[in-house]
């Protein structure tokens, strides 16, 4: 029988990302649609999208950013016991997108499988892994976050379409017993479902007739977004005793700039301790939080011991944070 290591903490130990080659500006978007370079950018920060080409998919980008995070961590893929992707967007309905991703890195051992929260999908299978962790099942995990909104946008629907990108961002998480407060210190989860309306895909495998397109009360969605993500940074910041002052790093899903900023201004986090990567990518959903933290870790922004709160919020409705020693 495997021996449990009861593990005090997850710690983040390497991480990557992977964007598909071609690039599309806001004014590529405006020669064939009814909209401006000027309308996206104020309303959004958004200045250029990834989006992929025809043999992109999220096992494909999510297996690149895994290979990339395990390369940073130092460790292989048989050093691995499980793999969690969050996606929306799932190569297949089965089997799940950590599978594949479990195959195309040359895992026999250990398990996958895909996690349906939308925007916060990475919150909540970082969150995941974590239980697994602490509870001595598993020792080292990737996380996983990888989508191809572009597939399930109606490129008609100006409202939608300027607003998404395609992408993937991973993470290596390992126990640890190390004394000190490094690794991830708490997550916090929620989910509405009486707001699944404001942010849904129409259709899916079981319901083939409908147009399998996103559709977004986008007002609304912005008015639970501020109000939710707020409550989110206290709810982590008071779970474990600390103020604004202690948070070193905001990471936050990328949406919409305006919501980053609002809730920077609430944390009293000058911009320069807010990792933005929406101007360049847009939202990639799921693959949006590890991506930026994979870029501002990489670049040397966020440094060893760093306290780095991650938000996100997303159909469902979803939302939730951690909070993480790194
Ligand atoms: O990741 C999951 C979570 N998602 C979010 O957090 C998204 C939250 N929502 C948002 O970020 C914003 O609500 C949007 C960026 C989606 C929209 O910004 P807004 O400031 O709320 O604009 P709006 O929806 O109120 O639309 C304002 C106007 C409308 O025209 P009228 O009705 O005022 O004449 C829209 O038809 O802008 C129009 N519009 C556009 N115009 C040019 C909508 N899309 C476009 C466009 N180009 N692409």
């Amino acid at each position: 029988m495997k021996e449990r290591f009861m593990a005090k903490r997850s710690l983040l130990v390497g991480f990557g990302g992977f964007l598909p080659d071609r690039v599309v500006s806001n004014a590529e978007l405006a020669e064939r649609l009814e909209t401006s370079d000027e309308w996206i950018k104020t309303r959004t920060g958004i200045t250029r999208r990834h989006l992929v080409g025809p043999n992109d998919t999220a096992a494909s980008m999510g297996a690149e950013a895994a290979r990339r995070a395990l390369d940073y961590a130092g460790l292989t893929a048989e050093d691995i016991d499980a793999v969690f992707v969050a996606t929306a967007t799932p190569d297949q309905a089965f089997p799940a997108t950590a599978v594949r991703i479990q195959a195309a890195l040359g895992m026999k051992q250990g398990f996958g499988f895909d996690i349906a929260a939308a925007c916060s999908g990475f919150i909540f299978a970082l969150s995941t892994a974590d239980a697994f962790i602490r509870s001595g099942q598993i020792r080292n995990a990737l996380v996983i976050g990888s989508e191809v909104y572009s597939r399930i946008m109606d490129w008609e629907d100006r409202a939608t379409c300027v607003l998404f990108g395609d992408g993937a961002g991973a993470v290596v998480l390992s126990a640890s017993d190390e004394p000190g407060d490094r690794g991830i210190l708490s997550t916090h989860l929620h989910s509405d479902g009486t707001a699944g309306d404001l942010l849904y895909v129409d259709g899916a495998v079981g319901q083939p007739d409908k147009s399998g397109h996103l559709k977004m009360s986008g007002r609304d969605v912005f008015r639970h977004a501020v109000g939710k993500l707020s409550s989110s940074v206290d709810e982590a910041l008071e779970a474990e005793g600390l103020s604004y002052a202690d948070v070193d790093w905001l990471v936050p899903h990328q949406a919409n700039i305006r919501i980053i900023e609002g809730v920077a201004k609430k944390l009293n986090l000058p911009a320069e301790r807010v990792v933005i990567t929406v101007d360049r990518h847009a939202n990639t959903s799921a693959a949006s939080v590890p991506l930026a933290l994979d870029e501002a870790v990489r670049d040397g922004r966020i440094q060893k011991g760093d306290l780095v709160l991650m938000e996100a919020l997303g159909g469902g409705l979803t939302w939730g944070s951690a909070l993480v020693r790194l």
